[in-house]
């Protein structure tokens, strides 16, 4: 039996508003993972400074927050046996320039602009996938999706 893995994944700002990223990245959000939940916002800059509250203090934290709040973001829940590493994978590393030398065809390689404007964001463990779908859909019942089903996968 395997158990299906979830993750949390924030399409940027600079990618929602650029057509052809978006739907580069929604057909391989289509054909890798189940897409299990998907909403649109527009974060204001408190919401976005709690997200990301464990960075306070470090340089990029204005930065990061303001951005975050500068236009729509695409939330999406995502499953998969091994979600969390699969979606970071195709991300690339943090580090726009890092993902041009590492991997040129990862996401942050192709269409990342810098550090802040790296395309999207993935959970990084489980307990974060945890805390950050619930921050943003907090009326997900985890249960649910925690229950093994290989019917998932056929
Ligand atoms: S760190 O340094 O390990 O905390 O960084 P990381 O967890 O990889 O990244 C956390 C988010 O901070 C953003 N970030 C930066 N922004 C601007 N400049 C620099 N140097 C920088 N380093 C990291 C990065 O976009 C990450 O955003 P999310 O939304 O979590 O991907």
């Amino acid at each position: 039996m395997q158990k299906l893995q979830l993750t949390l994944a924030i399409i940027k700002p600079h990618a929602v508003s650029n057509p052809v990223v978006l739907s580069f990245i929604r057909n391989i959000l289509k054909n890798k993972f189940i897409v299990v939940k998907t909403k649109r916002v527009n974060l204001d800059t408190e919401t976005a400074c709690r997200f990301y509250q464990e960075h306070v203090g470090k340089f990029f934290y204005n930065r990061l927050t303001t951005f975050m709040a500068s236009g729509c973001i695409d939330l999406h829940v995502l499953g998969h046996v091994n979600a969390i590493h699969l979606w970071r994978k195709i991300l690339g590393p943090t580090s726009v320039y890092k993902g041009q030398f590492q991997d040129p065809y990862c996401l942050r390689g192709m269409f990342g602009i810098s550090d802040t404007r790296n395309v999207a964001h993935g959970s990084d463990s489980e307990d974060s996938a945890e805390r950050e779908i619930k921050f943003f859909f907090p009326e997900f019942s985890f249960y649910h999706w925690r229950l093994d089903d290989e019917e998932w996968f056929r």
